[in-house]
């Protein structure tokens, strides 16, 4: 018999029928009055989501092009600007910009650890930054940075945009623009929103607006300008270019579930879900790489016990039926990585869970008789 294959990878994430099923549908014209009105719609949703002053961007695209699309409208050839990076993630904004002319300061945690406020307060005051970049979640290391702290002592820095990468993070934990003084918040559709790759999300408040405005009438990007697509996002009658129509459908349903939830009940959910499968795991005798206090509530980076080969081990849970992800660089080898976000519901969580039991079994990981320790916990938080 063979299992069916559930992707816990931390993303993309488990894909509901509700949302399949707009993603399934004839696709329109992109002005058909009916479509116009759901982009427009989405538009409104994400802006809402993320208490978003200024202007919504949802554009067919990946999350390393909204990364590009903040940098480009933020930061001009000359300027200085500081990475804040927890990991590989980080690290690629790195990648972005030094194609650009820019002076970039990074800042490079050990990876599973973050730093405080006053460290990256420490590095501002060095000179004056035009931007600042900060990975909530690291999808690498499974570590959360303080962003909300960061935005209070961001309130210093007033010339810094601070733009925060939501991708791993995003309609799974907190995220307000407006409250936690956030400039750009940048995001993709493949994660905790529940939505197959392909849409890239950017928020922008006014003060990035107003940025974006300084560096004149054009700046060297042409698809990632705001000023190409405000007029479109305001009016999604019109054309610039065209729209992911049965994506833009499928976020619309994944806007009304999490409506539906209640985004403070989505949140509390991440909590506890993130909680009892870390409970779980750690029965089973694996160590989490994020540090205490500091760990995802979307996913856990998993560090094997000693002499675990990761792709026999991968491969057997795969095979169990459920697909999880290897670790990157450094950590190649040495960890899986499994997501808990988005619309999984609970029986994705302990289908996992006894997945990676079984697995262990299979590899004299674990004896027969102890079968069923990491379900017992991971139920236990659940219920809790
Ligand atoms: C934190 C983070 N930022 C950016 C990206 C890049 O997004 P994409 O792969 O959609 O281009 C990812 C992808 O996993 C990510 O996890």
């Amino acid at each position: 018999m063979i299992n069916r294959k559930i992707v816990m990878i931390p993303g993309p994430t488990p894909v509901v029928r509700s949302i399949q099923d707009q993603m399934g549908r004839d696709t329109c014209a992109f002005g058909d009055a009916a479509f116009v009105k759901d982009y427009k719609e989405v538009i409104d949703g994400v802006k809402e989501m993320f208490q978003c002053d200024g202007q919504a961007f949802v554009l067919a695209g990946s999350g390393t092009m909204a990364m590009e699309m903040a940098i480009a409208n933020s930061t001009k050839a000359g300027d200085n600007m500081l990475i804040v990076s927890h990991g590989f993630f980080g690290d690629r904004f790195l990648d972005v910009i030094k194609r650009k002319g820019i002076n970039v300061d990074i800042m490079q945690s050990e990876w599973g650890k973050v730093f405080t406020p006053e460290e990256i307060k420490a590095q501002l005051k060095t000179k004056k930054y035009a931007a600042m970049t900060v990975t909530h979640v690291d999808t690498a290391t499974g570590a959360k940075a303080p962003i909300e702290e960061i935005g209070e002592m961001m309130k210093e820095f007033p010339e810094t945009i601070y733009i925060v990468d939501g991708v791993a993070a995003s309609a799974g934990i907190d995220e307000r623009m407006t409250d936690m003084n956030i400039d750009i918040i940048l995001t993709g559709s493949q994660k905790a929103f529940g939505v197959a790759p392909g849409l890239a999300i950017l928020c922008a408040n006014q003060k990035s607006l107003a940025r974006r405005k300084e560096l004149g009438d054009t700046i060297p990007e042409y698809f990632i300008d705001y000023e190409k697509w405000i007029p479109i996002m305001n009016d999604p009658s019109k054309y610039f270019g065209t729209p992911a129509i049965n994506l833009i459908w499928a976020m619309q349903e994944s806007l009304r579930i999490i409506k539906a939830e209640g985004l403070e009940n989505r949140y509390a959910r991440h909590k506890k879900i993130s909680a009892a499968m870390r409970a779980g795991l750690k029965a089973l005798g694996f160590s989490i790489l994020a540090e205490e206090g500091h760990q995802a509530e979307t996913l856990s980076n998993v560090l094997y016990m000693d002499g675990v080969d990761d792709v026999m081990f991968r491969n057997l849970v795969q095979e169990e039926g459920i697909i999880v992800a290897g670790g990157l660089a450094a950590y190649a080898g040495k960890m899986f990585r499994i997501g808990h976000m988005g619309n999984v519901d609970t029986h994705d969580l302990i289908s996992s869970m006894a997945a990676i039991e079984r697995t262990m079994y299979r590899m004299n990981l674990l004896k027969k008789e102890e079968l069923g320790k990491g379900v017992a916990a991971l139920m236990q938080g659940l219920v809790d």
